[in-house]
């Protein structure tokens, strides 16, 4: 078998590696793109429920968890959100924010694969699909990389990019091998846990649930000093929808969390009004005023608020609002890897300069996108992660 040449090889052509690789391959730099899946972005594929949210305009390094809260800055600062959608609007791709900044296309996840693919090839990458990484040493002046699968070579590169993804969603092809490659050359690699997950609950709970499952309702869910004003979703296994997902990162094995739903609205105020003006209808119809009707019938059944409103006084009214504002849960665990979003943890920023994701100890190999220890909330703030940290990588190079 011949030996091949790059300057730069990148591991994964999902969102952060085919950026690496665009600006890697700009000034003239001879890049190749390996990824194990048949086509390349297949997760900006499915993202966003198919448009993909690409990025939020308010992204900051405050909206990532990380052992070093301090790490994301600089790429983020570097490569902004706004440097994203100056990209996308280069190409033509009609935008719209849904909610909360986030940034979606108004059409298909498809034209963010097509936009990426498209600079990739005008910059000169080379891109090889179905190919397996079988190994990779250190050699003098870079890597020697074995590839197999429809392509097998042997190749040698200066640089070497780990862009392969985290854990999550095995079922798209996630094999957690960039922290098997971080731990070969000594990289240290944080703990990693499933993310942006919808949780579960013991038997008994669940329950209660499933006779409101496919219910939503706006809910301040809180964790220890950490909260999130989003919608909450009732489902057959337990908690979604975007309030329990971005509560997830912050949720640890044994420890509550907090409910309040309608965290802005004077529920007290609201059901003494109520009494006043129709003091025969029951609880249960008093509270479908506010909350969605199914929520309220269980709230009210579940706590014993039986009977007409006009029958409660000001103590049982301003009880039964501190319990639906108030009400703390158990989690048992998370739907896990298989239907995480992200995968919290990673490769220890210790080991990496944050300007160029370079690790510090070994010269050429990069780490970039989700396999860092670098997490965003729910939002785009991900794939804004893995822009920034793949351009900073591939600017470097
Ligand atoms: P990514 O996982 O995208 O790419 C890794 C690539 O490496 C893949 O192409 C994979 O095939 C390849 N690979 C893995 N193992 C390999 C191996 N052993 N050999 C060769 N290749 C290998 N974020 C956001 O900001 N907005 C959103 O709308 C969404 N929506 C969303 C929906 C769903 C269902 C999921 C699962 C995730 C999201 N995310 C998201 C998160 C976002 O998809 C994620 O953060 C980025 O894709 C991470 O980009 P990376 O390039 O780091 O990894």
């Amino acid at each position: 078998m011949s030996t091949a040449h790059f300057d730069t090889v990148v591991l994964g052509a999902g969102a952060a590696g085919m950026m690496c690789a665009i600006h890697a391959a700009a000034h003239g730099g001879r890049v190749l793109v390996v990824d194990h899946a048949k086509a390349p972005g297949e997760k900006i594929r499915i993202s966003g429920g198919g448009r993909c949210n690409f990025t939020n305009i308010g992204t900051s390094a405050r909206n990532f968890l990380s052992n070093n809260p301090h790490f994301a800055k600089s790429a983020l600062g570097r490569y902004t959100q706004h440097d994203f959608v100056a990209l996308v609007e280069k190409h033509g791709i009609s935008y719209h924010e849904k909610t909360l900044g986030q940034l979606f296309c108004d059409d298909s996840a498809k034209q963010i694969i097509t936009m990426l693919t498209g600079e990739m090839a005008q910059a000169g990458c080379e891109l090889r699909l179905a190919t397996t990484l079988e190994g990779v040493e250190p050699i003098d002046g870079g890597f020697a990389i074995r590839l197999g699968g429809d392509r097998a070579a042997d190749i040698r590169c200066r640089h070497f990019v780990v862009a392969c993804g985290g854990k999550s969603i095995p079922k798209m092809g996630a094999t957690g091998l960039g922290y098997q490659i971080a731990a070969q050359f000594g990289l240290a690699v944080t703990e990693t846990r499933p993310a942006l997950v919808p949780l579960t609950f013991s038997e008994d709970v669940l329950a209660g649930f499933r006779e409101i499952a496919g219910v939503a309702a706006d809910a301040r869910v809180s964790c220890g000093k950490t909260s999130f004003d989003e919608a909450l979703l009732f489902t057959h296994r337990g908690l979604s929808g975007p309030a329990i997902l971005q509560i997830s990162s912050y949720w640890r094995e044994s420890q509550p969390i907090r409910i309040a739903f309608l965290p802005e609205h004077d529920i007290f105020g609201s059901l003494r009004a109520s009494r006043k003006e129709n003091g025969r209808r029951s609880i249960a119809n008093t509270l479908g005023e506010i909350l969605p009707k199914r929520l309220a019938a269980y709230l009210a059944d579940a706590h014993g608020w039986a009977g007409p409103i006009g029958d409660a006084n000001d103590k049982k009214l301003a009880a039964m609002a501190s319990t639906i504002q108030g009400w703390q849960i158990m989690p048992i665990g998370s739907e896990g890897y298989r239907t995480a979003e992200v995968t919290l943890g990673g490769v220890d920023t210790a080991g990496l300069n944050s300007r160029t994701m370079e690790s510090k100890a070994i010269d050429g190999l990069y780490f970039i996108g989700e396999v860092v220890d670098v997490t965003g909330w729910l939002g785009g703030y991900n794939f804004q992660w893995a822009w920034s940290s793949g351009w900073a990588a591939g600017t470097a190079i």
